[in-house]
């Protein structure tokens, strides 16, 4: 096949880069401002990672229109404790139309940011909330504390052995 790259054609070689660092970028931007240092999946690869690793489902719902979540994204990529946290998470933040349309991921409306929980088997648990929060938007979170309460909550009642334990009993 006789394809010809015009010799060190400058409009190609920054086309290129361009397009090259548009790529890298997307793959580093998974953190969509809710922090790159966080280890981010995809909800699909994050099902499959917690059944395979019994940790539990941190699921950040945002728009990137919306208000509240520029709010509340650097306040949660700048947290220590959430960061720490997170390790004991399999961390999934949904954008835009990747947000899940079934019931179960809008317990109590479509509102925008919200945060659930999911067991390892990929269910989710409307009963972790924010405790401290507006009880008619039980899955808003405003501050870095509350968000740091609800993953302490889901952390001891979600983790794999414990969560195992409990299911078993039943
Ligand atoms: C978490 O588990 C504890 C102990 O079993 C229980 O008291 C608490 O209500 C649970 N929290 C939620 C949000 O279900």
């Amino acid at each position: 096949m006789g394809f010809v790259l015009p010799a060190a054609s400058p409009l190609l070689t920054s086309c290129l880069f361009l397009l090259l660092l548009a790529l890298v970028s997307a793959e580093a931007g998974l953190g969509r401002g809710f922090g790159d240092h966080i280890h981010w999946r995809t909800l699909e690869d994050g099902k499959q990672e917690a059944a395979a690793s019994g940790l539990p489902i941190m699921l950040v719902i945002h728009k990137t229109w919306c208000g509240a979540c520029k709010a509340l994204k650097p306040k949660f990529a700048e947290s220590k404790e959430i960061s720490e946290l997170s390790h004991n998470f399999v961390m999934v933040n949904l954008e835009d139309e990747e947000e899940p349309k079934e019931d179960a991921y809008s317990p109590d409306g479509g509102y925008i940011p919200r945060i659930l929980f999911l067991d390892a088997n990929g269910k989710v648990h409307p009963e972790i909330t924010n405790s401290k929060g507006n009880p008619s938007y039980k899955y808003f979170y405003n501050t870095a504390e509350q968000v740091i309460d609800g993953m302490k909550e889901a952390q001891e009642n979600l983790t794999g052995d414990i969560f195992r334990k409990q299911t078993d009993e039943l």
